[in-house]
């Protein structure tokens, strides 16, 4: 079996610093990654900054700092995001780096050898903002002004000589392509419209621009620079060394599992990057998957609109596991979600504190006082205790298929039931009246045991710090989790200590409480 997974972030413009929609691709892409890993994958997690075109050179131009410089100062916020989400990526890619312009000049080369690239003019509406050619049905007046209608961004006329792709070419071979990989583009909602944008024909793309210079160049003809979006959807091999595609790590993660995306940047990911990959014979990836947006407001989060979230300034007051339990709970994944601090409340005080924090507590307490403060070790399970622990080995395999699907609800769904369940039981078994039954008693609190810490493995992709946090309690360490543990019924050694923890999560005080 391909024990590799490899799974990427877009490549986040450095125009400006981080917001709560970067986070969340990040966070997501490392909930999977971490799952991965702990089911026994070698994992691959690419995240990074897109650094060339226009948009960035304007900005930079506002600020009066020159180019590069500006690109290092909030590409390093970025990095320092990644640390601050307690993200496990193993690369950061900048788009600046020559490793990777290197890789998209061969690329390039590639394309024109297969006689993918021409060379013509280009006359149409282009949008800095989205770094996207419109066509004129696609655009808008605005006060008085043009804009494109499906991101409202401003768009510019463009007349300028420029390469071209192909891309009507590959019209057939992609359709061709969705149609044999019905999961190529996930969830299936976003499918319909990639393939009507393609059905009602593809025109060749312009792929160079000569008004400016920030950029990659293309080869032999250094007065045009490279597409931004050809240069930056290019990251996701150039991480692995490509165009060397016999080094070790290109054979072990290309093609990637997944692209995790937002869905405003679907196009770029399910038509034209495949398109190129198609003319560059190389393998494409296995899935995109487009993720909603997180609104504020019920509006799309954007500079522009000045509703920002910001991420950092949530986890100053919160800390980083309940905005990560939050993010991937309440935004119901693959939908666009409403982020509010009232529900972020909420989620800490109902699932954290009193659902997870207050089980490993009550039942931690409980062995300390009543079996010695070890983990017991003359039980006998009786129906009402297998019947909690098998649900967890009954489940395996149809939880790691849901990963595979990206229902990511179906696998909270699962946490938050298991802790309802748990809890319930703990409750109805009232180990506390079975004092002279030693064996009842030592079994009730094992399972519970056993459950907290089956819990904790499967909290730990979604809230790592506190799910290792919780596994103190048995002193277990990170690298000791692994998901296939969770069939393992005795899984808790008799007579091994139990650790008093600290507080998990500490409840919010409500205004109105
Ligand atoms: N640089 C390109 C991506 C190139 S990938 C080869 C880009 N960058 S971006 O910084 O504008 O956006 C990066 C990602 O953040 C996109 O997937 C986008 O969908 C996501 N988000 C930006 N705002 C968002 C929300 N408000 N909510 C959720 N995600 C959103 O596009």
């Amino acid at each position: 079996m391909d024990k590799n997974f490899y799974i990427t972030t877009p490549i986040y413009y450095p125009s400006a610093k981080p917001h709560m929609g970067h986070a969340y691709s990040s966070i997501i892409a490392d909930f999977f990654a971490r799952f991965k890993r702990i089911d026994g994958f070698n994992v691959s997690f690419l995240t990074g900054t897109d650094e060339h075109g226009l948009k960035i050179q304007r900005a930079a131009e506002k600020k009066s700092i020159n180019t590069l410089k500006f690109c290092d100062e909030i590409s390093e916020t970025f990095r320092n995001l990644s640390k601050t989400l307690n993200l496990t990526n193993t690369d950061f890619i900048r788009t600046t780096e020559k490793r990777h312009k290197d890789s998209v000049q061969n690329l390039w080369k590639e394309l024109e050898k297969n006689n993918d690239i021409y060379l013509s003019k280009y006359s149409g509406w282009y949008s800095v903002s989205d770094e996207a050619f419109y066509a004129d049905d696609e655009v808008e007046d605005f006060e008085g002004k043009k804009q494109a209608i499906s991101s409202k961004s401003q768009v510019e006329w463009m007349d300028e000589e420029s390469y071209f792709f192909r891309l009507s070419k590959w019209q057939n071979h992609l359709l061709d392509h969705y149609n044999k990989n019905p999961e190529f583009i996930s969830p299936p909602s976003r499918k319909n419209e990639v393939i009507s944008f393609v059905k009602s024909g593809l025109k060749d793309l312009s792929v160079s621009r000569k008004s400016f210079s920030w950029g990659i160049k293309v080869p032999n003809n250094n007065d045009h620079i490279i597409y931004v979006w050809l240069d930056a959807l290019t990251n996701y091999i150039s991480a692995l060394n490509y165009p060397n595609t016999e080094n070790e790590i290109y054979k072990q993660f290309w093609p990637a599992d997944i692209h995790l995306i937002g869905k405003d940047i679907l196009r770029f990911h399910a038509v034209y990057w495949p398109a190129f990959l198609l003319a560059a014979k190389i393998p494409l990836p296995k899935r995109v998957y487009g993720h909603g947006w997180i609104l504020s407001g019920e509006e799309k989060m954007s500079k522009s609109k000045g509703n920002i979230l910001d991420p950092i300034k949530i986890i100053e007051k919160y800390g980083l596991d309940p905005l990560r339990y939050y993010l991937i709970k309440e935004v119901s994944f693959g939908n666009d979600g409403n982020i509010s601090q009232e529900r972020l409340e909420d989620c800490i005080n109902s699932d954290l504190a009193n659902n997870f924090g207050n089980l490993c507590q009550r039942v931690t307490a409980f062995a300390i006082k009543n079996c010695l403060g070890k983990v017991p070790d003359k039980i006998k399970f009786e129906d009402e205790d297998l019947k909690i622990l098998d649900k967890f080995k009954d489940n395996l395999n149809l939880i790691r298929q849901k990963i595979d699907n990206q229902d990511i609800n179906f696998y909270i769904d699962f946490i938050v039931n298991s802790l309802f369940e748990t809890n319930k039981y703990f409750n109805d078994q009232e180990p506390w009246k079975k004092k002279e039954e030693t064996i009842r008693l030592n079994t009730i609190v094992y399972t519970t045991l056993e459950i907290v810490r089956k819990i904790s493995y499967m909290l730990y992709p979604i809230i790592p710090q506190s799910s290792l946090n919780a596994l103190k309690i048995f002193d277990i360490k990170e690298d000791e989790i692994k998901f296939s543990s969770l069939e393992d019924h005795y899984y808790l050694k008799g007579k091994s200590m139990i650790n008093k923890i600290d507080i998990l999560f500490k409840k919010i005080e409500k205004e109105n409480d």
